[in-house]
């Protein structure tokens, strides 16, 4: 163990990590919605291995379909060949996916998947004789990634700002988060009437803000958003790489608001957390657009070593049924003790709001001066056995969606106690 440390330390560069203060944690094994470190000690994994686990580790069914593709081929590329375990995931998002979004592009990430939405979207206005429309538009606080297109659609000044000069910027509309969303939607309003000739699309993270600190929209705030883009010809790409699979209470977000965008990016869950695949799904329209002879260079010119990886998609596969038949009920099981959780810590000393959507929830505490209070919370709750990532000053509570009542009542006890403690 204190080699691993050690090596960790001399070769190692982590995502979102101040090197110099890091204390490495080295996880040895999953079990179920727990993690286990190389002292055997266990942690309600409370951040689902960031946003993605959506059955717990190493679960059977998972790991047998793993097993059997593993008996097959582990990976062949998506260029120019195909193979089974891509194409029936395929068939089965489209199937459950909201109505018009029939044609699949695979890649790995959730930054690929929103990259490829905005470049499909700016060459099919391309392709269409439309060839202004060039610009997106983007909520204020939105997070879609870190690849560069994905930030240029972003608006976290922390993350964003320095690399402000190698962005294709995108035109801010306020976020309707925290407020009615009038204010919002006329404002996305004037945009679009006084420049849809200039606009591909709007990206939107569905119903909550994840990454800007779990900002709650107003119900129905999609709906019209969707419709006002639908009415000025401008697309809408709805980035579900964090509401997708479940999350909030449905299989997608935008089914709660009856939405069928014209691209939907999906990532993280699609494969329970357990291999990097992502997909960016589209309308029969969006894909003519790239159809015609090879000679007029229509096609969508972008795809990754690991598009579609079928050990990825195998998993995926399993995934999603097993989400239909038994993991997505008990996730919205959940939801309501998650909230009389969330409500009992609400009146605690230090605390300033809770936020919930679903089985995403955030605790924004008291800024303090001098200190970065969310992470010491995060630490201090890996004590008391839950591990715990902050956005800023908001702690995140986001567990598999096999989470139990169990499991819940050590997340609320974890996080009261080193609520407590930072504030002591
Ligand atoms: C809404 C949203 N979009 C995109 C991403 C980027 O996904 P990835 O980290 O897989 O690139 C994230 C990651 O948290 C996200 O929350």
């Amino acid at each position: 163990m204190a080699d691993l440390t050690e090596l960790d330390r001399k070769v190692l560069w982590h995502p979102f990590t101040q090197m110099s203060e890091w204390e490495p944690l080295v996880i040895a094994s999953g079990d179920g919605n727990y993690l286990v470190d190389t002292e055997g000690r266990r942690y309600l994994d409370g951040v689902s291995s960031l946003w993605c686990n959506l059955h717990g580790h190493r679960h059977p069914r998972l790991d047998r379909a793993l097993r059997n593709q593993l008996d097959r081929i582990a990976h062949a590329t998506f260029l120019g060949l195909t193979h089974e375990p891509g194409i029936q995931l395929a068939g089965r998002l489209v199937e459950v996916a909201p109505a018009g979004l029939t044609r699949v592009f695979y890649s790995d990430s959730g930054s690929t998947a929103v990259e490829i939405a905005l470049k499909q979207s700016f060459q099919y206005w391309q392709q269409k004789g439309q060839p202004g429309k060039q610009r997106f538009l983007r909520l204020s606080e939105a997070y879609h990634g870190d690849t560069l297109g994905a930030v240029g659609v972003g608006g976290i000044e922390l993350f964003h700002r320095i690399f402000g000069p190698l962005l294709v910027r995108s035109v801010e509309v306020p976020s309707p988060a925290g407020t009615d969303g009038a204010a919002s939607l006329a404002q996305l309003e004037r945009h679009l009437r006084s420049s849809a000739s200039e606009l591909a699309a709007l990206v939107v993270e569905p119903l909550i803000q994840g990454a800007a600190g779990m900002l709650v929209h107003p119900d129905g705030f999609l709906a019209q958003a969707a419709d006002l883009c639908r009415r000025h010809s401008v697309h809408l790409i709805v980035d579900e790489v964090a509401t997708g699979f479940g999350r909030t209470g449905t299989l997608f977000a935008c089914e709660q608001e009856r939405v069928s965008p014209d691209f939907l990016c999906l990532a993280k869950g699609i494969s329970g957390g357990y291999l990097p695949l992502a997909a960016t799904l589209t309308t029969e329209e969006v894909y003519g657009a790239f159809l015609g002879k090879r000679s007029e260079l229509k096609q969508f010119f972008h795809g990754h070593t690991y598009t579609a990886n079928p050990l990825a998609c195998a998993v995926g596969l399993e995934s999603l049924a097993l989400l239909r038949e038994a993991t997505l009920a008990n996730a919205r099981a959940q939801i309501p003790l998650m909230a009389a959780a969330l409500d009992r810590l609400r009146s605690m000393h230090g605390v300033r709001e809770v936020r919930q959507r679903g089985l995403m929830a955030g605790i924004e505490v008291e800024p303090r001066a001098g200190r970065y209070l969310g992470a010491e919370i995060c630490d201090r709750a890996r004590a008391h056995g839950v591990i715990l990532r902050p956005l800023g000053d908001v702690i995140v509570w986001l567990p598999p969606l096999s989470v139990t009542p169990d499991d819940l009542v050590l997340l609320e006890s974890a996080t009261r106690a080193a609520l407590t403690e930072a504030h002591g």
